[in-house]
């Protein structure tokens, strides 16, 4: 029969028509896949700031002297912060309210955790890098600042305060 042969090349017609439609369309989406993962994974991280571990406590921004609160020529503050197996440096950290405050925190040995309890500040330390995080504490009271990251046998005695002033 013509007819029913007629009827079954547009059906096989129609059929491929929509195969190639589908293969086409999974073929642009892992494509899309794959092009956003490249892309996301060979941008360069928005800030990474290394620093020498080994030669924290001989020269530069976190020697001794210069870690805790200073205040800025803009009125901010900035505090820096040294961990190490099993502190702090400073244990206790002063910070003015109603303040931006910068804190500027590394590790002198091993990964340490960053916590500053209700504040969004939570973060690792890791030796070589420098940690930054910008806050204003609106009241003063006191928060605790634990180190949450595993570090050894002194880990859990690791954590420091933050009091913060009117
Ligand atoms: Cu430092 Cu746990």
């Amino acid at each position: 029969l013509p007819g029913h042969s007629d009827a079954g090349d547009v059906a096989a017609r129609v059929e491929r028509k929509w195969a190639f439609f589908v293969v086409g369309l999974m073929l642009l989406l892992v494509a899309m896949v794959v092009y956003t993962g490249l892309h996301w994974a060979m941008m360069p991280p928005s800030r990474v700031e290394t620093i020498d571990p080994t030669t924290l406590h001989v020269s530069g921004e976190f020697i001794e002297s210069n870690l805790g609160t200073a205040r800025e020529a803009d009125g901010s503050a900035t505090v820096r912060i040294v961990a190490q197996q099993y502190s702090f440096t400073p244990q206790c950290i002063l910070v003015p309210a109603g303040t931006p405050v910068t804190f500027r925190a590394t590790s002198a040995d091993v990964v340490h955790g960053f916590l500053i309890a209700d504040t969004n500040i939570n973060s690792m330390l890791e030796p070589g890098y420098v940690a930054t995080f910008k806050t204003t504490f609106d009241k003063p009271g006191e928060h605790l600042m634990p180190c949450h990251e595993y570090c050894g046998t002194g880990h859990e005695g690791m954590w420091a305060h933050v009091k913060v002033i009117d």
